[in-house]
């Protein structure tokens, strides 16, 4: 049977942009004979609407079976005022949880005719291809004890760093296994100088890699990986880091690029009974109310999502590589949604005709 795909477009203009995805699928079932069990379902403001909470118990069982699940995006001033368990933002938040995505990967590319919308110089970015792996699900954000405690007569916030073995050891499987299918190089930033768990961190990784020979590995403390990433990106491929780091080293690299519309994620979690890994692709812009319902997204994260569920969901490299050629060449034809527009005299097109565009591209491809 065909693999299947849930496509969840959510609030926004996460239902404007997984529009334009949904011609990219159809494109290459009509082209490349790649044919999906495709599945739409609510998530976040919009499921709130329907059932009264922001993802329901029946979309959550069919996100789990999924071969692959497509997110747009949640939220929106109307959901402001809910009661936290309620909001949006829950929905996303309980599908990572459930299905226990522990690798947040984090592309920061540089398309060559966008190289003038990075924070840095030209040269520094042109080019630019690298992956930053974020552990999810574990480390300082969840670690116990935490919590705001009496402590003689004042008050002490508590948050806890801690990874287990087996924490550390998931998460560099999954950028060493990214890395194979990349350049061979993967960097682990953690601040062994200074913390303990940075110290097993470096040892867990070190003894991981010798199942990967054929890997490059580097250790680097996340501070000067920081400034790495911004005096000489290209010198990275992946980057493997932990939950706070990472957070903050991947908004980091997004700068690198540019716009938000152009950024696409993937969270994997542990490998199904076929094989796959538990996958979660989507954008990582939200849902723009500012300029939901008015043609003007930029559909470009969402697509290259897609690119990746090709990739790592659907062992499908080459059709990812396709459609990412499309994507550059109508960048490279000038092709910009409002989003991008630096130069003067260039009409923005829709986000529908944007989508238009890159299947002419893929036409001709
Ligand atoms: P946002 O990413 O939605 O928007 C930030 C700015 O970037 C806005 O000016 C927006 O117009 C622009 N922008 C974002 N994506 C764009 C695209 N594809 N094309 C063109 N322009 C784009 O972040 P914001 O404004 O902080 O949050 C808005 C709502 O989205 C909130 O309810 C927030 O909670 C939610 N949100 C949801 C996320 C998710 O679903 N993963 C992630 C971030 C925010
Ligand atoms: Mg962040």
């Amino acid at each position: 049977s065909n693999p299947s795909l849930l496509i969840l477009p959510g609030d926004g203009i996460g239902p404007e942009v997984m529009a334009e995805v949904r011609k990219i699928i159809t494109w290459f079932g009509d082209n490349r004979g790649l044919q999906f069990d495709v599945s739409e379902d609510l998530v976040g403001g919009a499921a709130y609407d329907a059932h009264g909470a922001p993802l329901s118990d029946e979309t959550m069982a069919k996100a789990q079976e999924a071969d692959a699940v497509l997110l747009g995006a949640v939220g929106g001033p109307k959901y402001d005022d809910l009661d936290f368990s309620l909001k949006p933002e829950r929905g996303l938040l309980r599908l990572r949880k459930e299905m226990d995505l522990f690798s947040n990967l984090r592309p920061a590319q540089c398309f060559d005719a966008l190289a003038d919308f990075s924070s840095l110089k030209k040269d520094i970015v042109a080019g630019l291809d690298i992956m930053i792996v974020r552990e999810l699900t574990s480390g300082v954000y969840f670690g116990e004890p935490r919590g705001i405690f009496e402590e003689g007569n004042e008050r002490v916030g508590i948050n806890t760093q801690r990874y287990t073995e087996s924490e550390i050891e998931r998460a560099a499987r999954s950028a060493f296994e990214l890395a194979m299918r990349r350049g061979k190089k993967v960097c682990s930033m953690e601040k062994a100088n200074v913390m303990e768990s940075g110290i097993l961190w470096r040892e867990v990784v070190t003894r991981v890699h010798a199942d990967y020979p054929e890997v490059e590995l580097s250790h680097m403390y996340a501070d000067n990986g920081a400034m790495q990433l911004v005096r000489a990106p290209k010198q990275f491929d992946v980057i493997l880091t932990d939950n706070l780091f990472g957070d903050i080293l991947s908004d980091c690299a997004a700068m690198l690029t540019g716009s938000l519309g152009m950024l696409p994620s993937a969270s994997l979690g542990a490998p199904m009974s076929n094989g796959r890994p538990k996958a979660l692709y989507e954008p990582v812009h939200g849902s723009a109310p500012d300029i939901a319902g008015e043609g003007k997204a930029n559909p470009i994260a969402c697509i290259l999502s897609f690119a990746m569920a090709l990739r790592y969901s659907f062992d499908n490299g080459a059709e990812a590589d396709r459609l990412e050629a499309a994507i550059e060449k109508v960048l490279a034809d000038g092709a910009r949604t409002g989003d991008l527009l630096g130069e003067e005299g260039v009409t923005p097109l829709s986000t529908s005709e944007m989508g238009d565009t890159i299947v002419a591209a893929l036409n001709d491809s």
